[in-house]
């Protein structure tokens, strides 16, 4: 029986900064964000979307009355978890009206979360195949204004529907995986911005993609031959295009050109929103399906996450027939073309604002913004969400 993903849907909020422009404000040569970093655009999260917020935004693009009849575990990765308690997914479950005989819970590994949850829904299936298991990775990405990794900021959420019989991408059973307890990302538990250790972290993400790919292939005995595209976390996209410049130096010409020709394709959404941390991945491969030509049915796809801190996993699928039929391609172009700029001094003077963290209360207006789910403010240490 393969089991895999059925559906994909995905969420940013509606402002974001220009890289450029940024650059300028920082006295920096603008080649550096887009070239030496390789973004263009910066998603930017309103106090309106928090993690919990975005994930449902995220669901409801997906969920028909079938599925949420037929999901019975909704697994949240994030991050940017809104409660030290109460789990993010419970307010995903209840804002996408999925049936009540269900399991909800958060997972935490750095930007691993979303992948855990779709190992875990793997097992879940296998053992109840007319069940359904909705996993979404929904991240803030705060490292703080005039830091090495503001222009490796963002924020979105990507939900996939994981099921038998699945319409997008069958998952091989076959992975391979790697922990080690580092310090190159980590976000304590009094602050909302991340620390980094920024060229560590790139060497430990490297070291973990070599090891899992190499594993990976002395567990299944392929190589680079049998894949159509690898995918990567991507926190921003020359690091998805280092990793694969390290598997291709001894790679053949036809194997290079493939191989670059799909990550260009696969990086169009992660250059315009910047890093989702659990959801850059499947980003990732989102934008490879939605953006690229439409590959052959069977086409094998790699897929490589990573958690700071830090686990690292490889694993694979293959692409199912009319795959492009059951993606959102033209809603999700709109929501990211219908985007509105910030100004630079805009995007500062919001940077720091905040819930209150006192008990008082404050309301938010949710009438400026588009998502159909929205944090309407906080009363009581309650949050108040919202569906239009
Ligand atoms: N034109 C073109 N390129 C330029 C340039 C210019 N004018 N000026 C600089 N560059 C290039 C540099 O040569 C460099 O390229 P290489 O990496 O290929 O050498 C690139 O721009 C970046 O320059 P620096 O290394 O000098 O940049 P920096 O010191 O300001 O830091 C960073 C970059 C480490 C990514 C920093 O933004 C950061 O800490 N980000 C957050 C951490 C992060 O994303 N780590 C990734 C791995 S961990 C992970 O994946 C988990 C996660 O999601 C966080």
């Amino acid at each position: 029986m393969d089991i895999g993903i059925d559906k994909i849907g995905f969420y940013t909020p509606h402002i974001h900064v220009d890289m450029k422009k940024l650059a300028e404000a920082r006295k920096i040569d603008p080649a550096k964000y887009t070239i030496g970093i390789g973004q263009d655009k910066m998603a930017i999260a309103p106090l309106t979307q928090d993690a919990v917020t975005m994930a449902a935004n995220a669901a409801l693009k997906i969920l028909d009355e079938e599925d949420r009849n037929a999901v019975d575990m909704v697994l949240l990765g994030t991050e940017s978890g809104v409660d030290h308690s109460k789990s993010g997914a419970v307010w995903v479950h209840h804002l996408t009206d999925i049936q009540s005989q269900a399991r909800a819970f958060e997972l935490k590994q750095a930007c691993y979360g979303a992948t855990a949850g779709i190992q875990m829904a793997m097992g879940h299936i296998t053992m109840n195949p007319d069940r359904k298991v909705l996993v979404v990775g929904s991240d803030i990405a705060k490292y703080g204004l005039n830091t090495g990794g503001e222009p490796t900021q963002g924020a979105g959420a990507v939900a996939l529907l994981i099921s038998a019989n699945p319409r997008i991408l069958a998952i091989d059973p076959t992975s391979a995986m790697y922990t080690s307890d580092i310090m190159d990302f980590w976000r304590p538990l009094y602050s909302d911005k991340a620390k980094v250790d920024g060229k560590f972290s790139n060497q430990a993400y490297i070291e973990f993609f070599l090891r899992v790919w190499k594993d990976y292939q002395e567990k299944t005995n392929r190589s680079l031959d049998d894949f159509e595209a690898l995918c990567f976390h991507l926190p921003y996209t020359k690091m998805g295009r280092k990793a694969l410049g390290a598997v291709l130096e001894s790679a053949t010409a036809e194997n290079k050109e493939r191989l670059e020709r799909h990550y260009e394709e696969s990086i169009v959404y992660n250059r315009i929103v910047g890093n989702v941390y659990t959801g850059a991945l499947y980003l990732n491969l989102l934008s490879l399906l939605e953006q690229g030509e439409e590959l052959p049915a069977g086409s094998r796809i790699g897929l490589f996450s990573y958690g700071s801190g830090a686990v690292g996993e490889f694993f694979s699928g293959t692409l199912q027939p009319n795959y492009k039929k059951q993606l959102l391609t033209t809603e999700h172009g709109k929501m990211l073309n219908d985007r509105r700029e910030l100004s630079i001094e805009e995007y500062e003077a919001s940077f720091e604002d905040a819930l209150p963290i006192d008990g008082s209360t404050r309301e938010l207006d949710g009438q400026t913004d588009p998502g159909p789910v929205y944090l309407a403010g906080i009363a009581d240490d309650i949050r108040q969400y919202m569906k239009k």
